[in-house]
């Protein structure tokens, strides 16, 4: 009787088995080695407040109301004033300083800076101290302490070496505590003047120990993705609300008290503690840092460069085409300071930097999320310059912010026949659409551009998500659509999530990759899906077919497979979207199995699940071993799951 029951009970696991088979023999597409890269915003904090280590807001007294983020204490009867003075074309990229008045009085007076939503001090890390300085009259010097968000003094230093000259002056100090909302303190000592500019406060401990440079932990998340490619600066704020306030590259290189900082395209009115009227971009992440970046992660760099558009979602200011040379020239200069022999102006300015050696620079975006007959005019006069100039360096295009509909039909017909190199498709939409667009590239046209889907996130705005949030179902959606690119690597060459960064205090937009708080830092779901998929990218993809067809969304089910060649191993995805497990097989042909078989897997039952930085690993990848045999590789998908499953192969 047991025996009977055990018979059946296999027979019928037997008979729910489906199989997909691998042609592992079979190379089809060449996958891009930069197929699985980040899109690199200053939006939600995430370059000044966030990557960008600085702790200092308004460092330069540059923001529209030059005392923003400054606050004056004086105890005890102290009698102080602080009057921002304007050197004008003496100075142009940063003609405010500070200049502080201290009378004489039996008190103390204090000019406190609040930082980015406070700062994140840790304890027993070091913090370095700058500021430009002269004293104009008395005996008035300050020395500096960093004070917790209860109150405590937790890392003070004395500043030396005021005089009647401009010098820069340093101080550091090693923290006796932790806190996330510390903030910095001047306090003064005498009386008379003291002007003063570019007061800046760093950690020590900055990704790769650079001074002045990145902060380690969201760098390391970056590096962990591995990508293919960091785009950058944007976005819309490459367009900038107006022509003004667009992202001019020039303006972010060189020593940082020369870099003209402007309003963020994302500075918004405050309504919510989250708005941010006091965003602004100091460019102490510019260009150079942005190719640093790149580099130290292994990956092409991407610049995106203003078409003389500003965002058609604000102004849609346009330059006349009859003014368009300086910012072709601007494109030009960038191939020149990115590539450029060192015995140019700008090679030389890179030399200058840091780096004499040339950043490789293959290809640079020409507008961002541009549309309409303006667009297609404004991009030709760039191509046909950039084009005569640097034919080797690819130019990325636009097909506006939309998936479908007319103006991306409009633009896609433009650019085919125009024969551009690549063209930049974004994709905000629904999870369901993430689900049926896994085909989306299955008949495109092999003879048009190819494609980089520069942008894209699952946005479920539901009655269970009303919010947007980072959930387990988008991330889901998401891995569902990439086996799709995966499949169509021949076409999609690149492909990243946007946008990447957001401070849980400052945001503008939801969803996002990683975020962030003044000390830590978590990937989402959606963070864990890119990185499965970009550390297993492989180096060409072959067919994973059940009953002849490719697996996308037939039975719930999404599968990709490629070949690691460098590995000779075999990586196949497999998304589960139903509710319940299922069992499959995957028959492995044309190639032998060699050795242990492994499989990477996130799931969870729960759709709108989340991590935060309270409960980081609710949704987090987990390694299993799993069993083989003649050829057949046996796969329990559980519900609402990703399964990236290694294969080694016999050579
Ligand atoms: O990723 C956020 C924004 O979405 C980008 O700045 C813009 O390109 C798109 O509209």
């Amino acid at each position: 009787m047991i025996i009977l029951f055990l018979l059946v009970s296999v027979l019928s696991i037997a008979q729910n088995t489906k199989e997909i088979n691998i042609l592992a023999g079979q190379p089809d597409k060449q996958i891009s080695p930069n197929m699985w890269g980040i899109f690199f915003e200053d939006i939600n904090f995430a370059a000044d407040g966030g990557i960008y280590a600085e702790l200092v807001k308004n460092r330069s007294f540059e923001f529209t109301n030059p005392t923003m983020a400054w606050k004056e204490i004086e105890k005890g009867g102290a009698i102080g004033t602080i009057l921002v003075q304007n050197r004008g074309a003496l100075f142009q990229e940063n003609p405010r300083y500070a200049s502080v008045t201290v009378k004489p009085s039996a008190g103390t007076y204090i000019l406190s800076n609040e930082g980015f939503r406070g700062m994140g001090i840790k304890a027993n890390n070091q913090y370095e101290f700058s500021v430009l300085a002269k004293r104009t009259s008395g005996d008035l010097e300050f020395s500096i302490q960093v004070v917790s968000e209860k109150g405590e003094v937790i890392g003070a230093a004395k500043v030396n070496g005021f005089n009647q000259d401009w010098n820069k002056l340093t101080a550091s100090f090693t923290s006796a505590n932790t806190d996330p909302k510390a903030h910095l303190e001047l306090v003064f000592k005498g009386s008379g003047t003291l002007d003063m500019d570019m007061v800046s406060l760093f950690p020590k401990e900055t990704w790769r120990g650079r001074p002045g440079g990145l902060r380690k932990d969201l760098v390391q998340l970056l590096a962990d993705l591995k990508p293919g490619f960091v785009r950058f600066p944007g976005g819309c704020i490459v367009e900038g609300k107006d022509l003004v306030n667009r992202y001019q590259w020039k303006n972010t290189v060189g020593p940082i008290e020369k870099r003209k900082l402007i309003m963020n395209r994302w500075n918004v009115e405050f309504k919510a503690p989250r708005d941010a009227p006091d965003y602004f971009q100091s460019y102490g992440l510019g260009f150079f840092e942005y190719f640093q970046l790149a580099e130290d992660l292994g990956s092409e760099p991407l610049p995106i460069l203003n078409c003389g558009m500003a965002c058609q979602f604000n102004s849609s200011e346009v330059v006349a085409m009859d003014q368009l040379d300086p910012y072709i020239q601007d494109a030009l200069d960038l191939i020149e300071f990115a590539n450029g022999s060192v015995n140019t102006k700008w090679g030389a300015l890179r030399a200058e930097m840091g780096h004499p050696a040339p950043f490789n620079l293959k290809m640079m975006g020409v507008g961002n999320e541009q549309w309409d007959p303006q667009y297609v005019e404004r991009y030709k006069a760039f191509a046909k310059v950039l084009k005569a100039k640097y034919p080797e360096v690819k130019l990325v295009t636009s097909s506006g912010p939309f998936s479908d509909g007319e103006m991306f039909n409009y633009l896609s017909a433009e650019m085919k026949s125009l024969h551009a190199d690549i063209v930049d498709e974004h994709y905000y939409r629904s999870p369901e659409w993430f689900f049926q667009n896994s085909s989306r590239y299955d008949n495109y046209d092999r003879n048009g551009p190819q494609i980089f889907a520069g942008e894209y996130a699952a946005h479920s705005k539901d009655g269970k998500d009303p919010e947007s949030r980072n959930t387990w179902y988008s991330a889901l959606s998401e891995a569902a659509f990439m086996t799709g690119l995966e499949r169509n690597a021949d076409m999609v060459r690149m492909a990243s999530y946007a946008p990447l960064l957001a401070h849980v205090d400052a945001w503008q937009w939801r969803p996002d990759l990683i975020w962030f708080d003044n000390l830590t830092s978590i990937g989402t779901p959606n963070y864990h899906v890119q990185k499965l998929f970009s550390n297993n990218k492989g180096t060409y993809s072959v067919p994973a077919l059940t009953n002849g067809k490719v697996l996308n969304g037939l039975d719930s089910v999404y599968a990709s497979a490629v070949v690691d060649s460098g590995k000779n191993e075999l990586i196949v995805k497999v998304v589960n979207i139903a509710s319940v497990s299922k069992n499959y097989s995957l028959n492995i042909q044309g190639k032998k199995l060699n050795g242990p078989i492994n499989c990477t897997i996130i799931s969870s039952s729960e759709k709108f699940v989340y991590n935060d930085l309270h409960a980081p690993s609710k949704v987090v990848p987990v390694d299993k071993s799993i069993s083989a045999s003649k050829g057949k590789v046996n796969l329990d998908l559980q519900p609402m799951s990703l399964n990236v499953i290694h294969i080694p192969l016999k050579k």
